[in-house]
């Protein structure tokens, strides 16, 4: 009893010292899957309105720079635009894990400068897309310990397989893959906790991401019967008819009518969505409840998002994403942490390439010492004073403006098959608080597409059409920005206002309200039209010509290995046995790393076998 209480007051002591030394904040960064923010499912999420929302800072317009796992998490680990990571799909040649490493850009990414900034880092879950039987024996670097999934058990929730830093991989048979997730985040969580270091745990499980192979999500067996209601919403863009649906740009506009199997289907996925999203928020549960109880949530920031953002039935389009649209590129985001005001809300908008700039930050590395080539700035400031004015003050002057780019097929599924391959498009958004444009330049044609999105919110009204005087003046506005934008790397996609000024003796422009003003009308008209030659699967500057400022395509190459030699890349067939019925059961709420790797097996060598049945995979879905 004394011994005890001896030892609660040293570890009281201890815990006082620590904050006497001001250990810098820990960040937990939980990453869902393919999860939408304007289709709702957010709302369903328990302990992330209550411990999350209420007490933290929701960003209403945080949006991914490309609308795929793969590159938008290699923007959010590299702090770049993905047309200067150039990982821009999810399989050779645009993509993916083997281009990050072969670039060099393995080598330099976000978890190596934190480790710099005297932080222990930590990943668990999906890292990204390529990581396979090819490769799983040399880890992604950066991480002083990574548990990661692989190829083909990557997204196949109720067949796990894991490698815990390159050690012989296990099959976790009998678990689904949001409880091993959560029993190994909980689990390092305390170690790390327990430890000297301030931590960076990047956790990534892949609800609510549709399994592989069945293509429909898992969500836990003791989740299944929830929700038995709900449907996809029937939002004014939901299955439009021909005379809306014909607005759209590029293979948009001729996709057929869902029927009702179609619609059938987007209901019950939207249904097993929220579903898996209910694994996911008891992780956050009893992650925030291990912080609390070991005394350090008030020192950590935890970051909850997700890599893009799904459609279900909008524009026609069954499920899916990878397009510019809302629903596909607006993301969930919220952020509790020391410093942010509770039940706050930002609209100014943000995106993933402000995220190492961000963490830096947290970290207390001071600007000099940033990489040189960040393309977004730190968004500190703005958590903690969420009343942060718009377009025009602070950092630069790009605050409205939202680059948003996709090279290559689509992997949607929309009715009848439908060719989605010419996916290849440059969007720009404009957020601005009574000004906001969604404005989309297409491979096929160099057709373009215009939305006013407040007064049309559901981008139903395509203005490009039938352009009247005033809209021509904007087309023109337009059009200049995403010169800049589609090619522009740090200071340049900061201020593009002054790039686009540059060497001219009219007033300086800030926002797009500014540069609509008729003395600008020569200016902006003056510049050459984006261009795209071919509708292309990767990014290639000879197809992308012109760029301003001339010259700026000179950039995109640097640093970079030449990634040509990257053969096509491989998908295996999953030969692990997966689980017979789906698991997540009542009784594995709770379920221990312990209790878990009791049932853990390695795999055999057929089953890690390079040579198993392969094929090619240059067409398809993407994940
Ligand atoms: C470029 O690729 C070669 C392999 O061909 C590799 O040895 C080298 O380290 C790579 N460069 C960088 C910067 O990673
Ligand atoms: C839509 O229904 C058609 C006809 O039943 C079917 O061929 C197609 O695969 C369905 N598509 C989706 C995405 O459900
Ligand atoms: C895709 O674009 C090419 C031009 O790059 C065009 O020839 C082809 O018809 C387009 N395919 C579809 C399905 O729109
Ligand atoms: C400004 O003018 C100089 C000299 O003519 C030229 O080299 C430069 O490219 C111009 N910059 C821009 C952004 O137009
Ligand atoms: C981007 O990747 C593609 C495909 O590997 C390659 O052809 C192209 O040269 C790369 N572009 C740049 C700017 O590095």
């Amino acid at each position: 009893m004394v011994l005890k209480s001896v030892v609660t007051s040293l570890l009281w002591l201890a815990s006082l010292c620590v904050t006497s030394a001001e250990k810098k904040p820990n960040i937990v960064f939980l990453l869902s899957d393919d999860q939408d923010r304007r289709l709702g499912s957010m709302e369903f999420m328990e302990t992330l309105q209550n411990e999350m929302v209420e007490k933290g800072l929701e960003a209403t317009n945080h949006f991914t720079t490309s609308a795929q796992c793969c590159p938008s998490r290699v923007t959010l680990l590299r702090g770049q635009a993905a047309h200067n990571t150039n990982v821009t799909h999810v399989f050779s040649p645009g993509g993916n894990y083997e281009k990050f490493m072969f670039s060099g850009q393995a080598n330099d990414y976000l978890p190596h400068w934190m480790k710099k900034a005297g932080y222990r880092t930590e990943y668990i879950g999906k890292f990204l897309n390529g990581v396979n039987l090819m490769n799983w024996e040399s880890p992604p670097a950066g991480w002083d310990h990574i548990e990661y999934l692989m190829e083909p058990y990557q997204t196949t929730p109720n067949n796990v397989v894991m490698s815990i830093n390159g050690e012989h991989p296990l099959t976790y048979h009998g678990y689904h893959q949001t409880d091993v997730i959560r029993a190994k985040a909980l689990s390092r969580l305390q170690t790390l906790i327990d430890g000297a270091d301030p931590f960076f745990l990047f956790l990534s499980p892949t609800a609510p991401h549709a399994d592989d192979e069945t293509q429909t999500t898992v969500p836990c067996q003791r989740h299944m019967d929830l929700f038995p209601k709900i449907a996809a919403p029937r939002l004014p863009n939901f299955n439009p008819s021909d005379g809306v649906q014909s607005n759209a740009g590029g293979w948009i506009k001729n996709i057929p009518v869902m029927n009702q199997g179609n619609v059938t289907w987007a209901d019950s996925e939207y249904r097993r969505r929220v579903q898996a999203l209910q694994g996911i928020d008891e992780m956050l549960a009893d992650l925030l409840e291990k912080l609390e109880e070991n005394n350090v949530l008030d020192n950590t920031y935890v970051v909850f998002s997700s890599d893009n953002g799904y459609h279900l039935g909008n524009h026609r389009m069954t499920a899916g994403k990878a397009t510019a649209f809302i629903e596909d590129t607006n993301i969930p985001f919220v952020v509790r942490g020391p410093g942010i005001p509770p039940g706050s809300k930002t609209s100014t908008p943000s995106s993933f390439i402000d995220m190492a700039p961000t963490f830096l930050d947290i970290a207390g590395v001071s600007k000099e010492d940033w990489p040189s080539f960040l393309d977004g700035r730190s968004l500190l400031q703005q958590w903690k004073d969420p009343g942060t004015k718009y377009a025009g003050t602070g950092d630069g002057n790009s605050f409205e403006v939202l680059n948003i780019e996709f090279w290559g097929s689509n992997g949607v599924f929309i009715p009848n098959g439908f060719s989605t391959k010419n996916n290849t498009y440059k969007s720009l958004r404009i957020v601005g608080e009574n000004v906001a444009y969604l404005y989309t330049h297409w491979c096929y044609s160099n057709e373009i597409e215009l939305y006013n999105t407040v007064d049309d919110p559901y981008e139903l009204q395509n203005l490009a059409l039938n352009p009247d005087a005033e809209t021509k003046k904007l087309l023109d506005r337009l059009n200049a920005m995403l010169l800049v934008q589609k090619s522009c790397s740090t200071n340049v996609c900061q201020n593009p206002w002054t790039v686009l000024m540059a060497n001219s003796t009219l007033p300086v422009v800030n926002t797009l309200k500014d540069a609509m003003h008729s003395i600008y009308d020569d200016h902006f008209a003056a510049f050459p039209k984006v261009n795209i030659v071919r509708c292309l699967g990767f990014q290639s500057t000879a197809d992308e010509a012109p760029f301003w400022p001339p010259g700026a395509e000179e950039y995109l190459y640097e640093n970079k290995n030449s990634t040509a030699a990257l053969g096509p890349s491989r998908k295996f067939k999953p030969i692990v046995p997966e689980n017979e019925t789906p698991q997540g059961t009542k009784e594995q709420r709770h379920a221990t790393l312990e209790e878990i790797m009791q049932s853990t097996r390695k795999l055999t060598a057929d089953e890690l076998s390079k040579d198993q049945e392969y094929t090619i995979r240059s067409s398809g879905r993407s994940s």
